[in-house]
């Protein structure tokens, strides 16, 4: 069981059970992640979500388990309300916690489906015996449901005398980031902390020159993007090499180094390659590095690969015109796609972040040509990762930042380019 997930508490009913529907599917994922058989939920996921032929049925399965584990600490504080005892076990917390997002989350699902829907994974799992309690407390729940949203997320179906007012507890955030947050919340932080945990449609970004991709599920274009209601129907122009599936905020980092058709570019931390295919497009010659090798071999682009220790770099100095160091961080900016994160959010793990960001830094540095640039960039949000590393390079200044908040069209990053002083 891995340490920092709240008060969840394990239970070994992971292997219990088939993946019959999408309910099961999304709390046996939970299961799977929660005992520590996945690092992350996706891969928990795509390990039982093969046995939903439907694309709903996945969608749905997705939608479930990705949201119990974001908002998984305000509707623990929910459910903790109606429970006799705090300390129960996992499988009945992760079935109201489905349950609770069916209800509070979801417009499209009946109250009583949710309901019953959720009562009855924990029958398939075999353990009737908490059907009693998890109905009991649901059925309240429903009844407590807001008929009129109030605002976005679950929070806007919580009656106010249900909903927690510790901001940890409200967006199922660490209070460490919410901590190191504090000099960019505004006036209304728990409005401004709501948009971590709201999950962008699927975005791809046009390939230069090729035509805009078509499609039903299309719900918005600005310029080369696109988001996409069904991923099966993006995933099939990517097929046919129109697009490429990017977030946007990908495509504001790009822009802060203001990429020139023809220079040369070190990817420093290149895969998956998101960022290399958009200084491709731009007209760039591409080195990508990295140091796994299988992640090396999976980048479909640029031609020019590299595995090495970018920290360690293979060249002693190089003359590249850009240098760009998309650096590991907590992955705070992306919450939503990744809510596992937050609970790797703690002192320990940004330390050991930090003197990795540092010394990928220090190396990429040796790596510019006498007038090049240098593009350090995250997602995350935290000042510590962001500014506190590109403001305090020995020898070289920022020319330009941008700091991307998470919104209901991309996830949250940062980027700054530096020149020599
Ligand atoms: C944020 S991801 C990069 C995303 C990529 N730039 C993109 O746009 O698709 C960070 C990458 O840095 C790589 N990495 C971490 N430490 C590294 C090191 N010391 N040397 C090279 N690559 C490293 C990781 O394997 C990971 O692929």
């Amino acid at each position: 069981m891995k340490a920092g997930r709240g008060r969840l508490q394990p239970h070994t009913a992971a292997q219990r059970g088939q993946g019959r529907n999408a309910r099961l599917v999304a709390v046996r994922a939970l299961l799977a992640w929660q005992e520590g058989q996945a690092e992350f939920l996706d891969d928990a996921l795509a390990r039982s979500e093969a046995s939903l032929s439907d694309d709903r049925d996945q969608g749905l399965a997705r939608e479930l388990a990705l949201g119990a584990l974001r908002h998984g600490m305000l509707y623990d504080a929910v459910m903790d309300q109606f429970l006799k005892r705090s300390h129960q076990p996992f499988a009945l917390r992760a079935c109201l916690r489905i349950g609770c997002h069916q209800l509070f989350a979801l417009d499209r699902v009946p109250p009583h489906a949710a309901v019953a829907e959720s009562v009855g994974v924990l029958r398939e799992l075999g353990l009737s015996g908490l059907a009693g309690v998890a109905n009991a407390v649901l059925r309240r729940l429903a009844d407590a449901r807001l008929e009129e949203r109030s605002g976005p997320g679950p929070l806007g179906r919580l009656p106010p005398q249900l909903q927690p007012t510790d901001l940890a507890e409200r967006h199922g955030l660490p209070e460490l980031l919410i901590e190191h947050l504090r000099p960019v919340l505004d006036q209304d932080p728990s409005r401004t902390l709501e948009a971590l945990n709201v999950l962008p449609p699927l975005c791809t970004r046009t390939r230069p020159g090729k035509a805009q991709p078509q499609g039903h599920s299309i719900v918005q274009r600005e310029g080369p993007w696109t988001w996409w209601d069904e991923p099966h129907e993006a995933l099939a122009a990517v097929a046919d090499g129109l697009c490429v599936v990017q977030d946007r905020a990908q495509g504001e980092v790009v822009a802060v180094a203001r990429p020139r058709p023809g220079e040369w570019v070190l990817d420093a931390c290149a895969a998956p390659g998101g960022k290399a295919s958009a200084f491709i497009d731009a007209g760039c010659r591409v080195v990508a590095a990295d140091h796994e090798l299988a992640k090396v071999a999976q980048m479909a682009e640029p031609p020019a690969r590299l595995v090495q220790d970018s920290a360690r770099p293979a060249l002693a100095r190089g003359a590249f015109d850009l240098v760009v160091v998309d650096a590991p961080c907590s992955n705070s900016g992306v919450l939503a796609r990744r809510p596992e994160a937050r609970w790797r959010y703690q002192a320990e793990a940004l330390r050991r972040l930090g003197a990795i960001q540092r010394a990928l830094v220090k190396a990429a540095v040796t790596q510019v040509a006498p007038d090049g640039r240098l593009l350090y960039a995250t997602c995350s949000l935290a000042p510590q990762e962001n500014q506190g590393i590109a403001h305090t390079v020995p020898g070289w200044k920022v020319m330009g930042e941008r700091l991307s908040w998470p919104t209901a069209w991309q996830s949250g990053g940062y980027a700054a380019l530096l020149v020599r002083c």
